[in-house]
């Protein structure tokens, strides 16, 4: 997507080979960008969010394993530096999906042939997540569009949470790629932006992507949407996903099931984008069986912004004294679930129905 005139992806490998990022800590109120050059530069990225958002965790992952190949091919090495990096986070699938595909495909290699195909499949696979999104985008737009047929020039209401944007990914998001596509389509849309707390990525960058690309939005805290949606200012919610199981349960960012709950009481359509690389065929019960990470408290404690000096502080917001937990994610039952908008096109949340999609993918996992 577009900053200012020029297009920018989350991640990319400069004229000298480093892999740059943007750094999602400062925004919105600073752009910046950090360039990653050690496997412990790529493990920090991910684990202090840097980056973030699941496909563009297991992109990092396959450039930080890429740039680990550069130094040292061994066999020693891979098999550490896939789990240096599969430590850092423990929710979403794409960092075990990227880091398995990595070492799929070198394993088998000569460590003299690895530096080099390590570099092309970490390329293709951000760009594999790039053309995954945009199709999800199409797929979103079908949906957008009927309803704007219903609405008679009046906007579509969308609903999203957390940061399912480009920032979350290489490029498009998941849950905002139809918002994009519709925008882009001259369909009027408006989005309501949870702020989600704790660490705000509604309010800090879904913001920011909508207002840079001119889509009407607005902020709203995370306990509005069952409100807003009693009163019919819903028309349906995107949410992304970090794991969905095999039978189409979806883990997401913590607070994702409270909106799946308050969309069905309310006869909200709630649609899951799903990128194929964040199914994960080998769990079905996802409350039973995903681990949800638990973060620092002090994110729950503290909140991040501008002070009216421009410098970015953190400020206490509870008693000294008083603890906190902080779950990152929560998983949402598949049975809430309307629909899975993926780059194959709207899968049933079911078993059958995910099978039947995408087959192929389910049957490659099982032979691994
Ligand atoms: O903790 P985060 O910010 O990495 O969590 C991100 C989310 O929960 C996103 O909604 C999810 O990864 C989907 S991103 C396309």
């Amino acid at each position: 997507m577009k900053i200012d005139g020029t297009a920018y992806r989350t991640i990319w490998r400069d004229a000298d080979g480093v892999v740059q990022v943007i750094d999602q800590r400062w925004l919105p109120h600073e752009l910046r960008v950090a360039a990653l050059r050690s496997r412990a530069d790529f493990a920090t990225a991910i684990r202090d969010m840097w980056v973030r958002g699941a496909p563009l965790i297991g992109a990092t992952a396959a450039w930080g394993m890429a740039m680990q190949m550069a130094e040292d091919p061994s066999d020693a090495a891979l098999a550490e530096t896939w789990q240096v990096l599969h430590e850092t986070r423990p929710t979403a699938i794409n960092l075990r999906w990227a880091l398995d595909e990595m070492r799929r495909v070198l394993g088998p290699l000569p460590p003299a042939a690895r530096a080099a195909a390590a570099a092309r499949r970490a390329a293709e696979i951000c760009d594999e997540d790039v053309e995954i999104n945009r199709q999800i985008g199409l797929h979103g737009l079908k949906i957008i569009r009927e309803i704007a047929a219903r609405k008679a020039g009046r906007p579509v209401n969308i609903l999203t949470h957390c940061n399912a944007g480009w920032l979350a990914t290489v490029d498009w998001g998941t849950a905002t790629s139809p918002i994009y596509h519709a925008h882009d389509a001259g369909i009027p849309v408006h989005v309501f932006v949870d702020e989600t707390r704790p660490r705000n990525q509604g309010a800090h960058l879904t913001a920011w992507e909508m207002n840079r690309h001119g889509i009407p939005h607005d902020l709203i805290v995370d306990n509005a949407g069952g409100h807003l949606m009693q009163h019919g200012e819903v028309d349906l919610v995107i949410v992304g996903t970090d794991r969905t199981t095999a039978r189409g349960d979806v883990c997401n960012k913590i607070g994702t099931y409270l909106k799946a709950l308050a969309a069905r009481a309310n006869g909200v359509p709630f649609y899951v984008a799903l990128p194929s690389p964040t199914i994960d065929w080998r769990v079905h019960d996802g409350v039973a069986e995903i681990p949800i990470e638990e973060r620092n408290p002090a994110e729950v404690t503290h909140v991040q912004g501008r002070a009216p000096d421009g410098t970015i502080l953190s400020v206490q917001i509870s008693p000294d004294g008083t603890g906190a937990r902080n779950p990152a994610f929560d998983v949402t039952p598949a049975e809430l679930v309307t629909g899975l908008l993926t780059e194959r096109g709207l899968c049933p949340a079911t078993a059958d129905g995910m099978a039947a999609m995408f087959g192929d993918l389910k049957a490659a996992v099982s032979g691994r």
